[in-house]
């Protein structure tokens, strides 16, 4: 059934249909006979998933990535849908509109999307209130957090988003890595990373991860994220969008590039970032994953967590389910009984 919806809904511009779904999500999936239907067909739950990281429970390791509910109004349609946890945001102390449209493409062919939104969202205090609304909800929740594009001080915009969610949330990101704010990924060195997780451990105790981008030369890489480590980061996420746009055939001129198309790229890079970290930090993976194979390979290769986002939209709503249904049956053939003892075993 879904791809008679998506090759339709494909017809239009992709924002537009983003905001379609938004409206489901939000305002009609949670009616109770729709709520029933949703979750008989696409919800799925099995002991041997569930973990147990920075002392939260994750009923399975499959997330939705950052950047599909910016402003934290699906998360109640969104947990329907089997998802081991959400990640919100990116959300920014202030409310910004994001870059020129249109900002958002599909590489239809290469299963792979290309977007230059520019963290449009609308601020932290109205994002904060939405959160409040479903806080604490029964799986995870994670905010991503961003600096505005005309924050003179990137430091001190990082530390009042992030006050404004101490109450919120159940683990914190910091985003250095969309290639879609000037000059934001210069950040992602070790003076600016050591400045940014002093300040937010006077402030939290929670889980504050740092999330990476596939294009960094590898030595400042490793650095930046020890040093991340060193300051008191409680995980790694690798990776976002790649301007690298060599990996599809006809990329538009801004914007990163996500889906199946970065598959390959952002597996060699998390795999790096494994083989330094594995053990001293929680890793979570995403980019590209687009199976229950692919998933279970970065979850070979140290991911504890791993999240998904383009092949949502080109997979369907029963992604979660069929990827966590996948990694049971492949648990089961290495003749493992739970999650746990699979992560890392390829490193
Ligand atoms: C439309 C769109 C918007 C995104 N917005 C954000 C964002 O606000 N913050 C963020 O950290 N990552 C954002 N991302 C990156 C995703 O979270 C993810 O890291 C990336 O898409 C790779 O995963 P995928 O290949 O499964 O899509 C966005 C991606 C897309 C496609």
């Amino acid at each position: 059934m879904y791809p008679i919806i998506r090759d339709f809904l494909f017809k239009f511009d992709a924002e537009k249909v983003h905001y379609l779904a938004e409206f489901f999500l939000s305002k009609v999936a949670n009616k109770p006979f729709v709520q029933d239907w949703i979750l008989s067909n696409f919800f799925s739950y099995d002991s041997m998933l569930e973990n147990r990281i920075w002392d939260l429970s994750f009923p399975n390791p499959v997330g939705l990535a950052a950047g599909f509910d910016k402003n934290g109004v699906m998360v109640e349609g969104l947990g329907l849908l089997g998802f081991g946890y959400l990640e919100l945001g990116t959300v920014t102390k202030n409310p910004q509109s994001g870059n020129i449209k249109p900002r958002l493409w599909r590489h239809i062919d290469e299963q792979s999307l290309q977007n230059a939104m520019g963290f449009n969202n609308n601020g932290s205090k109205i994002v904060a209130k939405n959160i409040a609304n479903v806080y604490p909800f029964c799986i995870p929740i994670g905010i991503n957090l961003g600096k505005n594009k005309d924050a003179k001080d990137a430091l001190n915009s990082y530390a009042e988003v992030l006050k404004d969610f101490l109450d919120l949330g159940d683990y914190y990101v910091f985003n250095l890595s969309s290639p879609n704010t000037p000059n934001l990924r210069d950040l992602q060195n070790v003076d600016f990373v050591d400045e940014l997780f002093c300040m937010a451990r006077e402030l939290t105790k929670k889980p504050i991860l740092l999330k990476i981008s596939p294009d960094m030369e590898i030595d400042t890489m490793l650095k930046t994220c020890e040093m991340a480590i060193k300051k008191g980061a409680s995980g790694i996420i690798a990776t976002n969008t790649t301007i690298d746009y060599s990996v599809v055939r006809a990329p538009k001129d801004r914007g990163g590039i996500s889906g199946m198309a970065i598959s390959q790229k952002s597996k060699e890079v998390f795999k790096i970032l494994a083989q330094s970290f594995f053990k001293e930090t929680i890793l979570i993976s995403v980019g590209g994953i687009h199976s229950a194979h692919e998933a279970y390979e970065r979850i070979k290769l140290g991911a504890s967590l791993i999240q998904v986002f383009s092949h949502f939209i080109f997979y369907g709503p029963k992604l979660s389910k069929d990827i966590n249904l996948g990694i049971l049956e492949k648990l089961r053939e290495d003749g493992l009984d739970h999650i746990s003892q699979a992560v890392g075993v390829d490193l």
